[in-house]
């Protein structure tokens, strides 16, 4: 061993392996676990030293992984912020400590752009444009029936829940008969998705045709509610969710869910090429994206197996 660690250039024989201070979000949903797990494999594979904090749905929590990953001096950071706003101050440190940081899957609002290096994730205003369109295209098979929508938004503040707001209102305001009539947060969960949605149904004054969930765990908590309430998800009530994890595609098979945007959760490999592209000082995008499709029932039962989350 000693030979061949001689025999090794000096920087070789010292490197330690990169390590990198992930925050994640939290375990909040199914699409959360597969993102997480993709992390964790990818770090592995990369031979990359991974130190990893889940936040519990908390800005708080995450700002304390942070500043703990500041103070063990870590390679990189990258964390999945919870809400977009209030990072300014743990990034201005991260910055004076020489740490750059990457941001994964949501983004976040800072007056000063180069407080992170670069951010990969989905484009959350086209999902909610996808889902719209794909309302509308459906709606103008009925052209003289109003739709009654109600939304299940995401975690307040954070970027899903207001860009795929924006992105669905911004296409179906085209169609004056698709009007939202109630809208709150189910925080991405099943158990709050399941709750809202029973709110939603116990009042009684308009009568709910279309869901929109931001998320496939509250659809799938929302299709338990509609079911209870005595009706048929995806038949009485059109429902439309966003994610395309398995539960939704199985969902879409029993013909209880009518539509899944895709958003993808597998970001580790492209993480960990980021994370050392990053230490190495090489050039990298200031905004990676990712490519995802849309996913109607009629598909679910031949796509089912293909899917990876
Ligand atoms: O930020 C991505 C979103 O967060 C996913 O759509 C949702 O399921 C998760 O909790």
């Amino acid at each position: 061993l000693l030979a061949t660690l001689l025999a090794l250039p000096a920087t070789a024989a010292l490197a330690a392996p990169l390590t990198l201070g992930f925050s994640q979000v939290g375990a909040e949903s199914e699409w959360r676990t597969a993102n997480s797990a993709s992390i964790k494999a990818a770090a592995k594979e990369a031979g990359i030293t991974l130190k990893f904090a889940d936040a519990q749905q908390k800005q708080e929590n995450q700002v304390k992984a942070l500043r703990s990953y500041i103070a063990q001096k870590v390679d990189v950071i990258a964390f999945s912020p919870v809400v977009e706003s209030g990072w300014d101050t743990v990034l201005k440190e991260a910055k004076a400590a020489g740490i750059p940081v990457i941001l994964t899957d949501r983004a976040v609002k800072v007056a000063d752009p180069t407080l992170y290096v670069t951010f990969i994730g989905s484009d959350f205003v086209e999902e909610g444009r996808k889902a719209g369109r794909w309302l509308l295209e459906r709606a103008a098979k009925t052209p003289n029936a109003a739709l009654n929508i109600v939304e299940l938004q995401g975690t307040v503040g954070s970027a899903p829940a207001i860009d795929r707001k924006k992105g669905f209102e911004e296409v179906i305001k085209t169609n004056p008969k698709l009007q939202i009539i109630r809208s709150q947060s189910g925080e991405f969960t099943r158990a709050k998705g399941k709750e809202v949605m029973e709110s939603f149904l116990k009042q009684r004054d308009k009568k709910i045709d279309v869901l929109y969930a931001h998320n496939d765990d509250m659809a799938i908590g929302a299709i338990q509610a509609i079911e209870e309430a005595g009706l048929k998800p995806g038949v009485d009530i059109v429902i439309i969710s966003i994610d395309g994890v398995r539960g939704a595609f199985e969902a879409m098979k029993a013909g209880k869910l009518n539509v899944t945007v895709e958003c993808n959760p597998l970001l580790g490999p492209q993480l960990m090429q980021l994370a050392k592209d990053v230490v190495a000082k090489k050039p990298v995008e200031k905004r990676i994206t990712v490519n995802e499709g849309v996913y109607p029932a009629e598909v679910a039962a031949k796509e089912l197996p293909n899917r990876k989350y």
